[in-house]
């Protein structure tokens, strides 16, 4: 059985993850998302939000699990006998980054191995970090994220940012003028 794991951040789980993942289970028999918790990287929903964020986004995709990790990657790795990790690329920027992570991480394990996917070109733009921003200014975050979590992720980070519901309800309005 090839077990491939796409670990991250998912801070919070976006379009373009979504989009990774259902591709790289296509790749394998078995695809772990791996969400990174008790990191020293500060994240701003937490470990059991993002997790959960991650199982509604991923449901229909039956080969897929999602699961919290900590500690080094190269264990998780490890424990679930995995042949390669998955990583999604936007851009050269991610790539340099990729690169590192990749090197160092062979370097604690030779069996590591690491499968980069580009991303689909219209979702190149998209980020966990760029959903924050959009919503805690009251933005429609509705073509970055996946359908089922549009509210959820709305009503937090709009919440988060000191934005009322009246606030919310008037920039809906506002963008059908
Ligand atoms: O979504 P992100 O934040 O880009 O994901 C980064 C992630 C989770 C893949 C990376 O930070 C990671 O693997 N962290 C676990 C600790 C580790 O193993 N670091 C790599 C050794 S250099």
């Amino acid at each position: 059985m090839t077990v491939y794991i796409y670990p991250g951040s998912f801070d919070p789980f976006t379009n373009g993850h979504f989009d990774i993942a259902r591709r790289a289970a296509g790749l394998c028999d078995r695809l772990i998302v791996a969400v990174l918790t008790n990191s020293r990287k500060k994240s701003h929903f937490t470990s059991a939000e993002r997790v959960a964020m991650a199982r509604v986004a991923l449901q229909s995709i039956p080969n897929i699990e999602v699961e919290a990790f900590e500690g080094l990657l190269v264990d998780f790795f490890k424990q679930h006998q995995a042949s390669a990790v998955v990583r999604g690329l936007r851009s050269e920027s991610d790539f340099r980054f990729e690169a590192e992570l990749a090197a160092a991480n062979k370097l604690l394990l030779p069996t590591y191995e690491t499968c980069l996917l580009p991303c689909r070109i219209d979702l190149a733009f998209n980020s966990s970090s760029i959903v924050r921003e959009v919503a805690a200014y009251g933005g429609d975050i509705s073509n970055m994220v996946p359908a089922a979590l549009v509210n959820q992720i709305t009503v937090r980070l709009r919440k988060d940012a000191g934005l009322s519901q009246a606030q919310h309800l008037n920039s809906e309005d506002s963008s059908h003028i």
